[in-house]
């Protein structure tokens, strides 16, 4: 089991999960504008989910932390990285509770994740996807560096609908020279 980090950032912390997170966790995920844009945050989120979710982030392939506020360590939202050693790269993901969206935490979180990604745990590159209809992810995506790598048109299914999966990603040195 690898040991997960805390990361600092200006506003935030992200630390690892425990089982007391599930109450602050299950109003903030459990809504249905989270999981409209993200694939596999169930809705309804239950108890149950949250449970497997915690269990299942304390896996070595895992990089899952609990986004808190610096001023009084309140739970916004989560973000991650999904490790694939064997190609030395990982696939970023992260959510907000609504009342937290558009304050740029989202940024402030995935930016210090690639930097950790990066220069601790060695990745060569880092890739997300965001559902078509989720324009302000991409923007985040951009905002980090990341450069457009296509759309996978229909890839998904989402609510019993076939939706686009737009793919970004950097390479290790592409985020050195963008320092
Ligand atoms: C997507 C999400 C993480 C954004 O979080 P956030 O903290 O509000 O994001 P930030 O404030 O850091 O950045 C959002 C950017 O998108 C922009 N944006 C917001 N809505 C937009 C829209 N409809 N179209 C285009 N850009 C948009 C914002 O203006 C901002 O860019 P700016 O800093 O250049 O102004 C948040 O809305 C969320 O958790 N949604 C549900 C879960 C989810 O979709 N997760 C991502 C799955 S890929």
């Amino acid at each position: 089991m690898t040991a997960k980090p805390t990361l600092e950032t200006p506003r935030l912390r992200l630390r690892p999960y425990s089982a007391a997170d599930i109450a602050e966790l299950l109003p903030l995920v459990g809504t249905r504008e989270v999981a409209a844009t993200t694939l596999r945050i169930a809705h309804p989120y239950t108890e149950n989910d949250a449970r497997a979710f915690i269990s299942l982030a304390q896996e070595s392939d895992k990089m899952w932390l609990a986004i808190t506020l610096h001023s009084d360590g309140r739970q916004i939202g989560g973000i991650g990285l999904r490790l694939e050693p064997q190609h030395q790269h990982a696939e970023l993901g992260y959510w907000l509770g609504v009342p937290y969206w558009g304050q740029g935490y989202a940024t402030e979180a995935a930016h210090e994740m690639l930097r950790y990604g990066f220069e601790e745990l060695g990745m060569h590159r880092i890739f997300a996807t965001h559902f078509k209809h989720n324009p302000a992810s991409g923007r985040i995506l951009k905002k980090l560096g990341m450069r457009y790598e296509g759309c996978q048109r229909e890839h998904l299914r989402k609510w019993d609908q076939f939706v686009d999966s737009e793919l970004y990603g950097i390479l290790r040195r592409e985020w050195k020279s963008s320092d």
